[in-house]
């Protein structure tokens, strides 16, 4: 027989966003009459803005001449876009991040799925709790996590570190010393941030104890308050401790074009090795480059009028984090999240259970969130909202809410 990875039979069902995409197509299945509300899986609605597409066409076109056509891009990145980004997301925040730090890829889910290959099958993550599913689950896959305990919720060999409202979403230093510690800021799913002098405590700590940092800030773009960083090379000392994960998803709604990249500064050594060096030549033997329109399109980000467009986009979306946040509050509900980032985290009413709760909503009102205990044992009893849908739906799913209060 061919030996298979066992690690595969230890995962709890299914992903958590493809358990509760079957659970609703069930119900929509049965119930076709009821207008259902997704504000679950975090995907953005609005379209690519006029700089994007036009970017597009006109590398559409390029690829469509013998003078301008291009095949395989460069595995790292076309040196347009590494520049623009080196230029726009860490200098200009004066951050000392150079483009051959920076790995273009085709999103920060891939990235972060991956990224734990560069470390020993042994190694032993930190994660907060509730946590991002992705990097758990990979690292289940890749044999780290032990057994999962269905109980518990929970992992046997991952160190959970609970993030809920009794310690204001700041995670405490973890007692047991991790290896990884992957940290999300704005967080998904809690839409909560760290400040500066948070996310500098864990820098020092893993600098002290000689762990990497896996920095997820998919959701920078969201962030409005001066003392958020936007980056983890805004701390002192990250270069010799962190990786940074970007995506172009949620800051230019890139979920359906595909573009993240992560940041792997030449500084990060562990066990003698560069892991620089190691992720480019994992890049260059398991990836074939981002494709050059979707590069393209990427580098219309930075343009000044992919900015300013952009800006109106991520605009709209906290409107409507602010009309769900309000609503909620209004309806009696304790809401979390939602300022410097699309996600609202509400503690569910009358003792229910996430799961309890999902149900109630979407059968109640028919509308679609996240049940928070998906992401970790600690998010048991709270539940997630998106701010990506429209602002008609966003207005109208408070309304239902307000009017059906548990
Ligand atoms: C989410 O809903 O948490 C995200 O959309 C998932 C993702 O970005 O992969």
């Amino acid at each position: 027989m061919t030996p298979i990875n066992e690690n595969f039979g230890k995962l709890p069902g299914s992903y958590l966003f493809s358990t509760v995409a079957k659970k609703v197509a069930a119900y929509a299945a049965a119930h076709p009459e009821a207008k259902i509300i997704r504000l679950g899986i975090g995907d953005v609605t609005q379209p690519l803005v006029p700089a994007v597409i036009k970017a597009l066409h006109a590398a559409v076109d390029e690829m469509g001449r013998a003078e301008t056509f291009r095949g395989y891009a460069p595995d790292l990145g076309y040196s347009f876009l590494r520049e623009a980004i080196a230029e726009n997301d860490f200098k200009a925040r004066g951050c000392d991040i150079s483009s051959d730090e920076i790995f273009v890829s085709d999103g920060a889910k891939s990235d972060s799925a991956n990224i734990q290959e560069l470390f020993g099958a042994d190694a032993v993550i930190a994660v907060c709790d509730p946590v991002y599913p992705v990097y758990v689950d990979s690292n289940a896959m890749a044999g780290r996590c032990g057994e999962y305990d269905t109980e518990a919720g929970r992992w046997t060999r991952v160190i959970y570190m609970p993030t809920t409202a009794e310690n204001g979403f700041v995670p405490e230093l973890p007692k047991e010393t991790p290896d990884l510690i992957y940290l999300c800021s704005p967080n998904n799913p809690t839409g909560t941030a760290l400040r500066k002098n948070e996310l500098q405590k864990f820098v020092d700590y893993a600098n002290e104890v000689g762990a990497v940092i896996l920095f997820d800030a998919a959701y920078e773009a969201y962030i409005e308050e001066a003392d958020v960083p936007h980056s983890i090379y805004e701390c002192e000392g990250a270069k010799t401790c962190a990786i940074e994960l970007r995506s172009f998803s949620k800051n230019a709604g890139f979920t359906g074009l595909r573009l993240g990249f992560t940041v792997v500064p030449k500084e990060l050594v562990r066990g003698g090795a560069s892991l620089h060096a190691m992720w480019a030549r994992r890049h260059g033997t398991k990836f074939n480059g981002a494709p050059y329109i979707v590069q393209r399109a990427g580098l219309a980000v930075y343009t000044p009028e992919g900015k300013a467009e952009i800006r109106e986009q991520i605009a709209a979306y906290k409107k409507n984090a602010a009309i769900i946040r309000d609503g909620l509050t209004a309806a009696g509900y304790t809401v979390f999240g939602g300022v410097n980032s699309p996600y609202l985290w509400l503690k569910t009413p009358e003792g229910m259970s996430s799961w309890e709760f999902f149900d109630w909503l979407l059968e109640t009102v028919h509308i679609v969130g996240t049940p928070g205990s998906g992401f970790g044992p600690s998010g048991e009893g709270y539940f997630r909202l998106t701010a990506f849908g429209s602002l008609e739906n966003s207005v109208e799913a408070m309304e239902r809410i307000r009017k059906a209060r548990v």
